[in-house]
This record gives C-alpha cells, sequence and structure tokens, in this order.
C-alpha cells in the first residue's frame, strides 16, 4: 500500500489542564472515505481542529502528503488541500447561498470556479433553488448542503466533515451521506466525524472509534458494524 495521504502519528491535544487527545494514531489514504466516531466529547472535534491547524498540538505530528503540518496557519492549510466542513454548519447567514460558496473558493485561482459552482448546485438542486436566498433563512439540513458544498468549493483533496446529519431531518440526511459519496467518487479522499455511527459506517471505507481521547477500535467499516461492542455501544442493538 502506498503512503497515507493524511497521517496523525501519536498526537496529544490539551486546553489547559483539559488532556483532550491523547496519543492517537489516524491514517487516511487517498479515495477514502475514513470515519471517526465517538460520543459527546470524545475528542472527534477537536481532531478535526488540529489536523485544520486551529489548535495547537502539545506533542505528535500530522502528516500530510508526506510533510509535516502541525504548526503550519491554518489559511496555509486550507491552500494546501484540506478543506473542513465545522459542526453546527457555520454558513455566512447574511450572504446569500450563491455568495457563501464562492467564499469557499476564495483561495483559488484557477478557471474552474464557476464549472465547480454548477457541479456543486447540481449535486445539491436545493441550493440552485435558493442560490439568492439569505443562508440564514436556510432550513438545517439545507445550511448543512450548503456548508458541505462551500468546503468543496476550496477544491480539497481531502474535505474534513464534523458531524453533517447533528440535528437534520432523517429524509435530509439521507440526502446529504449519498452527496458525500458522491463528492467521494468524483475522487475526494474524506474524513467524517459522526455520532450517527451506523450511516457513516454503512458509507465508509474503513473507521476508527474514539472514547475519551484515544482509538479504542479501529477496521473496515463492515467489520466495525457488525463489531458486538460497537452494536451495544453506538448502535443501540
Ligand atoms: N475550547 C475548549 N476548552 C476546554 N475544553 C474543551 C474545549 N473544546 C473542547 N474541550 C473538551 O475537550 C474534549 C473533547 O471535545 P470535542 O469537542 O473534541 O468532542 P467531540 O467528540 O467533538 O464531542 P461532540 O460529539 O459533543 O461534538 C471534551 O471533554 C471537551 O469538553
Ligand atoms: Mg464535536
Amino acid at each position: 500500500m502506498s503512503d497515507p495521504l493524511l497521517s496523525i502519528k501519536n498526537m496529544h491535544v490539551h486546553y489547559g489542564a483539559i488532556h483532550a487527545i491523547h496519543g492517537i494514531n489516524l491514517d487516511v489514504y487517498e479515495g477514502e472515505i475514513v470515519t471517526l466516531l465517538g460520543s459527546n466529547g470524545a475528542g472527534k472535534t477537536t481532531t478535526l481542529h488540529s489536523i485544520s491547524g486551529l489548535i495547537p498540538l502539545s506533542s505528535g505530528e500530522i502528516l500530510y502528503d508526506g510533510k509535516i503540518i502541525n504548526g503550519t496557519p491554518a489559511h496555509k492549510i486550507v491552500g494546501m488541500g484540506i478543506a473542513q466542513s465545522p459542526e453546527g454548519r457555520l454558513v455566512f447567514p447574511d450572504l446569500t447561498v450563491k455568495e457563501n460558496l464562492e467564499m469557499g473558493s476564495f483561495l483559488r485561482k484557477d478557471d474552474r470556479i464557476g464549472a465547480d459552482l454548477q457541479e456543486m448546485i447540481q449535486l445539491f438542486p436545493k441550493l440552485k433553488e435558493r442560490s439568492k436566498q439569505l443562508a440564514g433563512t436556510l432550513s438545517g439540513g439545507e445550511q448543512q448542503m450548503l456548508a458541505i458544498a462551500r468546503a468543496y468549493m476550496a477544491k480539497p483533496k481531502v474535505l474534513l466533515l464534523d458531524e453533517p446529519s447533528l440535528g437534520i431531518a432523517p429524509i435530509l440526511v439521507q440526502a446529504i451521506f449519498e452527496a458525500i459519496v458522491q463528492l467521494n467518487k468524483k475522487g475526494m479522499t474524506i474524513l467524517l466525524v459522526e455520532q450517527n455511527a451506523y450511516a457513516a459506517l454503512k458509507i465508509a471505507h474503513r473507521g476508527y472509534v474514539l472514547t475519551t481521547g484515544e482509538i479504542a477500535m479501529q477496521g473496515p467499516a463492515s467489520e466495525l458494524l457488525s463489531n458486538p461492542e460497537i452494536q451495544k455501544a453506538y448502535l443501540g442493538h
């Protein structure tokens, strides 16, 4: 197997005296959907923020394309090809849907921006209908779609998604997970943080389970789905 595109090595993260991440290792290979599961407070968002350069590591390394990226400013990490769709779908509420999508591409200098915008409104037809509407007036599910599409507009190699299904109506959850599969088929590598373990494992290639800052389990998604411990803890069996 080739080297991972993204690799976390023995990472520790603290918030003051709180030791949030206890030496985790995690690999994401090009073309994969990898899901990071775990309950409230496990450290999922902290892990994504660490990758994005929003939180400093206490120790350990994050490698992207073979290079150490921890310590690099967040905007440079976006420029290197890692984009995050944040938890709570933080869209710009006073900008229109189209303006939000344009914000996603503001670091780009290539001539494919218009084409990618078209691609996103085809993937999420709701966004097309609402392209001139202020993002703050969209439903929760629509804002989530917009947040994912905006992250895509940065044309990342790796897309970090933080709980895209959180607080969203079941029918839209399905549309969002289908869209994630479509993005992956377009060649995008995805690290998907979820509490909805079933839906995430259904679309992922591999998964990791984070329990209070440690990786408790990892493996192919199909194996995790049929693992009795996971079924008991996360799948409500
Ligand atoms: N800014 C902060 N200051 C202090 N502690 C924090 C901060 N952010 C997170 N933590 C703590 O770090 C731990 C991990 O939090 P994190 O937000 O990464 O969890 P999570 O797995 O994303 O949870 P959730 O599913 O609820 O979003 C928690 O104990 C949390 O209270
Ligand atoms: Mg979180």
